[in-house]
């Protein structure tokens, strides 16, 4: 039986339109030197009246599926995390799967935040573990910045928008998660929310129109204990130790959280991916996006353990080991229909 599910294709996409920090000097009372000081973002991609989550989402699975020699019709399975889907319903996963034509698979959205995307490729994987499909596509979408208040400065500055997928393939050899832990509290809800449409009418905003609402230190206390726990057991539980990982790429909310992580790990800044001053808080999209930026470096090899690590609201977390490399039954066709080198990176930013 094959019981590994092994990531066979990548892809990503993020809009065109740049949003700097100086032009949102312009939108609030804040400062470029200010948001780079306690956050490290100097840009961020902002949709444009044509893109939405599942736009996006099907231009970074279409790339994925070309990387992994599959055709839409080899689809099994379709999960798409967001929190910014075009609709209530249907799903961006079925909208996804009508565009791509993967006329077999089943599709669904999972919503848990930043954490989406992890509790997203732990579910795809047990899937394929049990037997039940072969191929699975696990995506990362979000218009997060149609959810934003642009006269919040304590928000706005923070988030932007894209996509990142990723393919997995049934495989013998031991490839993919080595472990995987998902968590939640929800007693964290309060810090971090977004009413939507079925919330009690009084719980709305005044002005009726859903907007996020973050306690921004509250989120921060949370976040870094919850990094380095989740990373050091997911690790753990790989029967690994720090020293084993090769690359660790975390949730990109912000530098500060990132770098006190690495601190507290005792690992060197060159063995963690970080993009976040080019894209801000892409929330499910952001370790995606920031997997697929690293595997276009040369950042990740063949047999590397790879930590992928997050928070998010909820609360929300989840850690998990990666063992990366493409097997030789599955990665030969993937190079040759292709046409793709593995490590050759994502060349799909749009
Ligand atoms: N520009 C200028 N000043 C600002 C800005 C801004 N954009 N935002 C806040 N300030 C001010 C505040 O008003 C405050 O001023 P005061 O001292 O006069 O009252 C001061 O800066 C400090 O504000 P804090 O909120 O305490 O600033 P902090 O250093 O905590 O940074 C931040 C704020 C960046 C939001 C930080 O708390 C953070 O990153 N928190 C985590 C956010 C996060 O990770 N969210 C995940 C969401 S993901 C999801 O699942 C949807």
């Amino acid at each position: 039986m094959n019981n590994h599910a092994c990531v066979t294709g990548w892809g990503m996409y993020v809009p065109e339109r740049v949003l700097t920090n100086q032009e949102l000097e312009k939108l609030v009372d804040t400062s470029d030197s200010w948001i780079i000081e306690r956050t490290g973002i100097r840009e961020r991609r902002v949709v444009a009246d044509h893109e939405t989550a599942s736009t996006m989402a099907t231009e970074a699975a279409r790339q994925a599926l070309d990387r992994a020699g599959l055709e839409a019709k080899d689809i099994d399975l379709i999960i798409v995390a967001t929190v910014s889907p075009d609709n209530y319903y249907p799903s961006c996963g079925c909208q996804v799967q009508d565009t791509l034509g993967a006329k077999r698979a089943a599709a669904f959205d999972l919503g848990a935040g930043c954490s989406g995307f992890l509790y997203a490729l732990s579910t795809a994987t047990q899937f394929i573990k049990t037997g039940a499909y072969r191929n699975a596509v696990v995506i990362g979408a979000e218009a997060f910045t149609r959810t934003l208040n642009w006269e919040d400065r304590g928000t706005c500055v923070l988030f932007g928008d894209g996509a990142g997928a990723l393919v997995l393939q049934a495989c013998q050899e031991p490839f993919g998660l080595r472990s995987f832990l998902l968590g939640a509290d929800g007693s964290g809800g309060k810090f971090l929310y977004l009413r939507n449409l079925c919330a009690r009418p009084g719980d709305w905003p005044e002005n009726n129109r859903p907007q996020m609402y973050m306690d921004g230190p509250e989120v921060f206390k949370f976040a870094v204990g919850s990094m380095v726990n989740t990373a050091r057991e997911a690790i753990k539980m790989a029967g690994l130790s720090l020293s084993d990982i090769d690359l660790i790429i975390p949730h990109q909310a912000n530098y500060r959280i990132i770098s006190s992580m690495t601190r507290f790990l005792k690992i060197p800044e060159d063995r963690v991916v970080i993009n976040i001053d080019r894209y801000g808080n892409t929330v499910s999209a952001s370790i995606p996006v920031a997997l697929c930026e690293a595997i276009r470096d040369g950042r990740v090899k063949d047999g590397d353990n790879l930590v992928l690590v997050s928070f998010g609201t909820g609360f929300t977390w989840a850690g998990l080991v990666l063992k990366w490399g493409v097997p030789a039954e599955v990665g030969k066709r993937s190079l040759s229909q292709a046409g793709a080198s593995r490590g050759d990176g994502q060349g799909g930013v749009k």
